[in-house]
């Protein structure tokens, strides 16, 4: 099967490839890069992508698929169609399952999920420690053979230090990365929002940056101690960029990610009890949200994922200390990353999408984030000049909880491609 993408701009990191090029797909993986010899290909195996970025398939290192034990917020049917959507090909899927993902089998069962649904490659994560409980460590050795790419007790972070330095050990040992939400729960106590103004005026409880800082720089310093590879989730606060920055000056093996919550939004989207605004860690203030754009920018900060948080509209229709904190980002992610990030100049879209790609594929060590001849032809074709508003009832999230509803967009997928085969075309699903 072939596939030819006629002149479009060919953006590939990793090879530093920035330049109007064609590119040549046939049995699943990429054949050339260059002018392509249209000649031998039949008419209905071109597609004419002028104006548009052709990259590789975005790799989204931070998503909640719900399946097993949620579906009623998400599966990974309908978490893949949402990635095929917004242009990711592939994505690492939290363990916070019911059952957890907590050993070989689950680790196995998404695998498998997600290979016979086919519109995106699934990579679990999974629990450092059994049931999230932070008690005892998982199978981590039989979770790497079932297929497990990283390590995670995410929204349930491991307070005792002891158990942790045990799993970084392990993880090294497996070369697999160690992923790490930094929240010091003893700190946060019933908190609900981040501490400052706008906390006050509401009088909901507040969160501070400390919450988040203690715990990075308790991990960074595990990570020192034990030389594991060791991958700071969601990056939110000014104090945490500073952190991972002196970190990575001192050789310490850390690597970071942001959402674009976090360089979008303020908390003052919280006032009037907004629970698409409830996101853990919580939106933070401007000067956050400036120092969150300067650690991308500088390379502080390695990846943009998205946290994608699905959760059922009776549970964020709820008073705000009661509904459950997230926001999906599979299909705005691109949109926010185009309009916010690129066309302000804060990045080039090379540096962006770099962040969206090789360096997640190199996190995970997973195949993908290149387009080098002989690679595996996962592919996104970007329209960066398709405008767009966010309507979050046309998503194809089983969940709409998106404080991004009505914004305005520039910049979208038009194509996604996953092993040479074309899975959605302008946001539609091609079954
Ligand atoms: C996450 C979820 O819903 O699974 N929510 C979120 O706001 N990031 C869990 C979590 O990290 O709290």
């Amino acid at each position: 099967m072939q596939l030819l993408l006629k002149g479009g701009r060919v953006i590939d990191p990793l090879a530093g490839v920035d330049r109007a090029a064609d590119v040549l797909v046939e049995d699943g993986r990429v054949s050339a890069v260059g002018a392509a010899p249209d000649a031998k290909i039949p008419a209905e195996c071109v597609v004419d992508v002028s104006g548009k970025l052709v990259l590789p398939g975005l790799i989204d290192m931070h998503v909640h698929l719900r399946e097993p034990g949620l579906e009623h917020k998400e599966d990974i049917e309908t978490g893949s169609r949402a990635a095929a959507a917004g242009g990711f090909t592939g994505v690492a899927a939290m363990p916070n399952t019911i059952p957890v993902t907590d050993n070989r089998p689950i680790v196995e069962y998404i695998c498998k999920r997600g290979r016979d649904v086919g519109l995106a490659r699934v990579c679990p994560i999974g629990a450092v420690t059994k049931g999230l409980l932070g008690e005892s460590m998982a199978e981590i050795g039989e979770m790497v053979e079932g297929g497990a790419v990283a390590f995670s007790d995410d929204a349930f972070p491991l307070a005792d230090s002891g158990l942790m330095r045990h799993v970084m050990e392990y993880c090294r040992m497996f070369n697999v990365p160690v992923i790490l939400h930094c929240e010091d729960k003893s700190l946060a106590g019933d908190g609900l929002m981040n501490e400052g103004l706008t906390s006050t005026m509401l009088g909901l409880r507040g969160i501070p940056d400390e919450v988040e800082e203690i715990s990075t720089a308790r991990n960074i310093l595990l990570a020192r101690l034990t030389g594991c590879r060791t991958h700071i989730a969601h990056v939110s606060t000014k104090g945490a960029v500073e952190l991972i920055r002196r970190a990575k000056e001192d050789g310490i093996p850390v690597t970071c990610e942001t959402c674009p919550q976090y360089f979008t939004l303020t908390d003052e989207l919280v006032v009037g009890y907004n629970t698409n605004a409830k996101v853990s860690p919580p939106l933070r203030t401007a000067e956050d949200v400036e120092a969150v754009k300067a650690g991308l920018a500088d390379g502080t900060i390695d990846v943009i994922a998205t946290d994608h948080a699905p959760h059922a509209i009776e549970e964020k229709e709820a008073e705000f200390a009661v509904a459950p904190p997230g926001i999906i980002g599979l299909e705005t992610s691109v949109g926010l990353v185009m309009t916010e990030l690129v066309a302000p100049g804060i990045l080039s879209d090379v540096q962006a999408f770099e962040k969206m790609t090789a360096t997640p594929a190199k996190i995970l060590g997973i195949p993908g984030g290149t387009l080098a001849k002989g690679a595996v032809a996962d592919i996104t074709v970007i329209d960066p000049a398709r405008e767009w508003v966010v309507r979050p009832e046309e998503l194809k999230s089983k969940s709409k909880n998106t404080p991004f509803g009505g914004r305005s967009l520039c910049g979208k997928a038009a194509l996604t491609i996953l092993g040479g085969k074309v899975v959605c075309r302008d946001g539609e699903i091609v079954e």
